[in-house]
This record gives C-alpha cells, structure tokens and sequence, in this order.
C-alpha cells in the first residue's frame, strides 16, 4: 500500500490509500486523516536546508535576547542558545555574517521604540547572510545559496528568519554593503527629501567619521556641497578629508563654536546632526538665513535614563523666525518602502563600482581584536559608544555547525 502526502497546510491532509485504481475508485477512498502538523519545508529535509557550502544547519544557535528593559545594552541583553527558527511560507532563513551596530540599538533595549514591547524580545536591526532555507512562496524569488541583506529585527542572532518581501539582495555577504541599510539609506534619504541640497551651499555633519555621518559627507559633496565634519580624534579628521570633507573638525583639540564662528560667519545652510543637547543648541546658532537643521539623533542622550539632553528650547523659536530657519526631524521607518528601494539601489550600484567609501570597523585595532560571534557585540556597543569607532561598527558573525554524528 503506497501512501502519499497531498497537502499540509492545515492539520488534517489528505491520504490516498491504495494504488490508485481508477480515479473514481481513488475518489471514494479518500479520507481525513488527523496527523501532526508539519511545515512546507521540514527542518527534517535535510536537502531543502544545505547551505551552499553543503554544510548542514545545527539544530541551535546562540541569540542576543532583551530580557530587562535598560540603556546600558549589557545589564539588558542576555546570550541564549535557543533552537535556530523554521522560516514560515513567505520567509528566509539567513545565516547571518556579519551584523550592524547602530547608536539607537540601546534605545531599542530601553523600550523607547516600541512601548507595548516587553521583554523578552530579540535585539538587533540589520544583518548580510546567505538563505540557507526557506519558505515555498519565498521559493518564487529565492533559493538556498542567494545573498542578502535586510533592515528587521532580531539580527543580533548566528541566524535570523527574515519576510522575503523586505529583504535586499547583494551581490555578495561584503560587510560594506551592510553599511548601506540603515547608515547610508538614512544619509541618502534624509538629504534628498530633507536637505534641499543646492550647488555651493555649505553643510556641517556632526558625528561626521561615523556610520551615518561617512555617508551625508560624501552625499553632499556629491551635491556639490562645502562639507564641514565634526569628529574627536586626528584619525578620523585624516579619514574625512580622504572622503572628501573640506574641513574636518576634531572637536576634541579644536574650538568647534569658535571654528564655526571665525570659518563660517554666514552660517551653514544644512546641518546633519547627530549628536544632540549642547551640539544641537551650537547647531542652530549656527545656522544660516533659510538653513535647514536635520535632526538625525541626539546620541549624547541615550545612555541616560530620559534618551535626552537638554536643550535651549525656549529660544528655539525666535531664532529660527530670526533667520527664516527650520528644524526638520528624520526617522528612517518613515521612508519605507517609498524612498528605501531607490536609496538602496542607487548606493549599491555606488558601493559596487567603488564610487562610494562604505567604511566598516570591525574592531580591528581595539585591544581584544576583531568583533567576532554574537558575544562581541557587547564590545561592538561600548566601542561605538565610547567614540572609538571609524565608520560602520560591524560584527562577524561565524554561525556554529555541529559535527556530524
Ligand atoms: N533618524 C534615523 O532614522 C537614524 C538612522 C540611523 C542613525 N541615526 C542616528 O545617527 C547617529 C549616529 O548613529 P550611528 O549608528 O551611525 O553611530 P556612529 O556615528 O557610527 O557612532 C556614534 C558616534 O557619535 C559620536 N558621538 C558624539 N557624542 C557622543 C556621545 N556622547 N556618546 C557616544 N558617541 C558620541 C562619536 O563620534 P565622535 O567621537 O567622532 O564625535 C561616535 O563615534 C545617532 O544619533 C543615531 O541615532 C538616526
């Protein structure tokens, strides 16, 4: 007697029974039969989930978990080892390689995103990986083997199921087009719908060395734009002006106001700013008559409990009449999916043909070495919020195989 399995999505499937003589034989034979469920693609399948090194999946992986709700990332997080996740119909399993570090993953663990979040929820936004299995409806687009990279939760994981829908593919698993996700689309965005760069114009970039910052630089100058970048060390300083900044400002062996002041007594037209409280009262002193300050973050507030610092706000007003000025506020989830396809077509193609520095750090110069396994995003966190970071913090991630048996 042959037994054949027709259909699984629901928790009863249909069973021929018999050899199937003659269909309406076959027909009137038929019956439900209750039998656990099973998904589309089995984890049990072994070929349906063979990376494209032929390397099988273990049946767990280790995860970044936010247990409490904090901004110190490390009194927050907690390492698991949990079962690796089945990808559901329209979904990739992405066997994650490298992840991004971003400023507001520790407003992510405060529980400043998303009120109604309780812990435990999984930490992480953005990560470049391999599928390594799959969904039948994601199987239209993909296959075990494609790369790609996507902005969601959860990447702070060896692996991570991803919405086929939303996620990037790239032409390979490179840590810099990582870079572009989030860092690069929010410059690009930002910029193009907020900035209304003009040729000549003059823009200051706070936190200008980092993530983000690398890329308004570059952005504006693309625009044809006089760039001015904050940054704290002489290597950074050295970095921007090999991206093409005009005029780096290491803050920490410089006057910044008395820089701004002397250089640039008309005011900047854009400010892309990052760093917030006593930077953001500088940068609307600073701006120029119809200059437009984009708020980007205000870093320098994230590891206190309010998220903030102070800021002159009562002041704000009359300034910004004074001078025909305006505050305008940017937050990447706003833009999607409107801008991010073309913001993230547009600077692949440039990362591609190298018309674009993605600058990542990795972590190789601080003391411990290279930010490698889930365990070292902890250090990832303090070397971004420590100031220590040039360019995009990015961590690699070598998923774990078990042995075979
Ligand atoms: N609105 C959005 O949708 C969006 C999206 C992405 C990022 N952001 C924002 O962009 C900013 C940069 O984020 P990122 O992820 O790209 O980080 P990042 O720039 O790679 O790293 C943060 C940098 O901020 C500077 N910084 C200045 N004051 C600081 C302080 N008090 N504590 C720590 N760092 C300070 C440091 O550079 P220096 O030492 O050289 O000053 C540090 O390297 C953040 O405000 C973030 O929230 C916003």
């Amino acid at each position: 007697m042959s037994t054949t399995l027709l259909a699984t999505s629901s928790r009863k499937v249909f069973i021929t029974l018999g050899g199937g003589r003659g269909v309406t034989n076959a027909v009137f034979r038929w019956r439900f039969v209750s039998v656990p469920r099973r998904s589309i693609i089995d984890l049990s399948y072994s070929t349906h989930f063979m990376d494209f090194k032929g390397s099988s999946i273990p049946s767990s992986m280790k995860k970044l978990v936010v247990t409490k709700l904090s901004q110190n990332f490390r009194e927050a997080v907690s390492l698991q080892i949990v079962p690796v996740p089945t990808p559901g119909d329209g979904d990739l399993l992405v066997r994650n390689r490298f992840v991004g570090i971003n400023a507001s993953d520790i407003n992510y663990t405060a529980g400043r995103y998303d009120a109604s979040l309780k812990p435990p929820f999984d930490a992480g936004f953005e990560g470049i990986g391999e599928v390594v299995g799959l969904g039948l409806s994601a199987s239209a687009r993909f296959t075990v083997g494609d790369t790609v990279a996507y902005f969601g939760g959860g990447a702070f994981a060896e692996y991570t199921v991803v919405p086929a829908k939303t996620v990037v593919p790239v032409p390979s698993v490179k840590p810099q087009f990582l870079t572009l996700l989030v860092s690069g689309a929010t410059a690009y965005i930002a910029l193009k719908r907020l900035g209304d760069l003009a040729e000549g114009e003059t823009v200051l970039v706070t936190a200008a060395a980092g993530g983000t910052g690398q890329f308004a630089v570059q952005f504006a100058k693309m625009a044809k734009c006089h760039v001015v970048g904050t940054c704290s060390s002489d290597e950074k300083s050295g970095f921007l002006k090999t991206i093409g900044c005009d005029r780096p400002i290491n803050y920490k062996s410089e006057d910044l106001a008395g820089v701004l002041r002397e250089e640039y007594p008309r005011g900047l037209d854009v400010i892309y700013e990052s760093v917030g409280g006593s930077v953001f009262d500088l940068a609307v002193n600073c701006l120029a008559q119809k200059g437009r300050l984009i708020v980007i973050g205000f870093i320098s507030g994230y590891q206190t409990a309010s998220g903030l610092q102070p800021v002159r706000a009562g002041t704000l007003p009359v300034k910004l009449l004074q001078r025909s000025a305006s505050v305008r506020g940017f937050f990447l989830p706003h833009f999607l999916p409107s801008d991010y396809g073309e913001a993230l077509a547009d600077t692949l193609r440039m990362c591609a043909s190298g018309k674009l520095v993605c600058e990542v750090d990795i972590g190789e110069m601080t003391p411990e070495g290279r930010f490698v396994g889930v365990e070292s995003i902890y250090r990832a966190i303090d070397h971004m919020y420590t100031g220590k970071n040039l360019g995009k913090v990015v961590v690699e991630l070598a998923a774990t195989v078990e042995s075979e048996p």
